[in-house]
């Protein structure tokens, strides 16, 4: 007999999306223009994307057949505000209907504002490195939530500050595709981190004038585990380093509201939480090296040579998501939603063990008492995945490029009986 054990009664099963991603048809992000510049791998464009814009109903079909309770979905800023200061009704309102088929088919939107594409606008005055950027932020959350406030209590604010910025001023292949600019990523984090803490108190402030409650905001952070090597001396410094420039600084500047060096220093709008959830992005780990390269934080990102991985060659790590609940928790008392967490495997081979392997972590972490509440599945379907992108494939469903056509994968049935029953089994 199967082996199944239970999740909570309450606990939600979702997947995750963005905009960019999955729409198609918009001209006016950043991303656009770079796909134009040939820039993703082998030309591929995301002005097609999923042509999900023009099949939110067919799309919201298969989420139900997966059996989904929750839905990540982005907004794409530059359609809602294509100019500055001036808002496109027709475009809020393509989204207002979306959410509102949403919840006719009983699916919970968690909405996100910021993932990763600008408008073109924005990107011209030097995006987030330019302090107006924060400004520019507010205007257009307050927009969008006053217009889609009644529908919608769960918000993200920004999808993985550390990686849009990271891999857009130090990788240099996210546009604007600066190398080394060290300066500029410290710019753009401060003022990502100022735009959150003020969107945390505004959607609220929002939603309370309307008299509606309760309001769930939050950040989907990226957070990955830095081993160092064999624990040696080097390796070990350098991973603290990893940690405090990629994670800490945002995970203390957006929860606890506290600037740390060299964002600044003190709590600009006081000593208070700014997160009703600890999101957690959780795909890898990383085996730290040291190295004497300032640059590189005097490490080495590697692998064990034992290392499963998926087609992108990161390792599948499961314990890494229990260790961030435990970690997550024991320093912010919140409780605590996987926004995104998934596998590269156009094969379909890796991906139901991937699954179950993840799942069963969280309920190890329930079971230690951890307020694990959700858990999205990244992604829905086979999508532009940023500089791969058609070639990487994290969907539970398989779309073909050409076609469109949507399949549902083995591992998405799989997906959608664990949702359906709450329970995870082992194939
Ligand atoms: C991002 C997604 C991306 C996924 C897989 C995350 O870093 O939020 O947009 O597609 O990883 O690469």
């Amino acid at each position: 007999m199967e082996e199944t054990r239970n999740f909570p009664a309450d606990f939600l099963f979702g997947v995750a999306t963005a905009a960019t991603q999955i729409e198609g048809g918009d001209r006016n992000n950043n991303w656009f223009q770079w796909c134009e510049l040939g820039k993703p791998h082998q030309g591929d464009h995301c002005i097609t994307a999923n042509d999900h814009w023009n099949r939110v109903a067919e799309d919201i079909g298969l989420m139900q057949q997966l059996n989904i309770h929750t839905y990540r979905l982005g907004l794409e800023w530059s359609r809602i505000e294509p100019q500055p200061g001036q808002f496109d009704p027709e475009a809020i309102a393509h989204y207002r209907d979306e959410i509102q088929q949403l919840l006719t088919a009983g699916i919970r939107p968690l909405v996100t504002l910021h993932h990763f594409s600008n408008p073109l606008w924005l990107e011209e005055q030097g995006a987030w490195t330019n302090p107006q950027a924060v400004d520019h932020f507010l205007h257009y959350v307050e927009y969008a939530v006053r217009a889609l406030s009644d529908l919608v209590e769960d918000w993200i604010t920004i999808n993985e500050p550390n990686v849009y910025l990271a891999m857009g001023y130090i990788e240099g292949i996210f546009p604007p595709g600066k190398k080394g600019d060290m300066r500029s990523y410290f710019r753009a984090a401060r003022h990502m981190v100022l735009g959150h803490l003020q969107a945390y108190t505004l959607i609220h402030r929002l939603r309370a004038e309307r008299g509606l409650a309760p309001t769930r905001v939050g950040v989907a952070h990226h957070l990955r585990i830095f081993e160092p090597f064999k624990n040696r001396w080097l390796a070990c410094q350098s991973s603290k380093l990893y940690n405090h420039f990629f994670q800490d600084i945002f995970l203390e500047g957006m929860t606890q509201g506290r600037l740390r060096w060299p964002l600044g220093s003190g709590h600009p709008f006081g000593e208070k939480v700014f997160a009703d959830f600890m999101g957690i992005n959780y795909y890898s780990r990383d085996i730290i090296k040291g190295s004497f390269n300032p640059w590189t934080l005097f490490g080495k990102r590697t692998l064990l040579p034992e290392a499963p991985t998926n087609d992108l060659g990161w390792e599948i790590y499961p314990e890494g998501l229990y260790t961030l609940c435990q970690s997550m928790y024991q320093r912010y008392g919140l409780p605590i939603f996987i926004t995104e967490n998934g596998v590269c495997d156009a094969a379909d081979t890796l991906r139901r063990a991937f699954i179950y392997d993840h799942l069963d972590q969280l309920l190890r972490a329930i079971a230690d008492g951890i307020p694990v509440q959700r858990y999205y599945h990244w992604t829905l379907m086979d999508n532009f995945e940023w500089m791969e992108g058609y070639s990487a494939r994290f969907g539970l469903i398989h779309c073909d490029t050409h076609t469109q056509q949507r399949t549902i994968r083995p591992s998405g049935n799989y997906y959608g009986r664990i949702s359906r029953d709450r329970a995870l089994f082992r194939l």
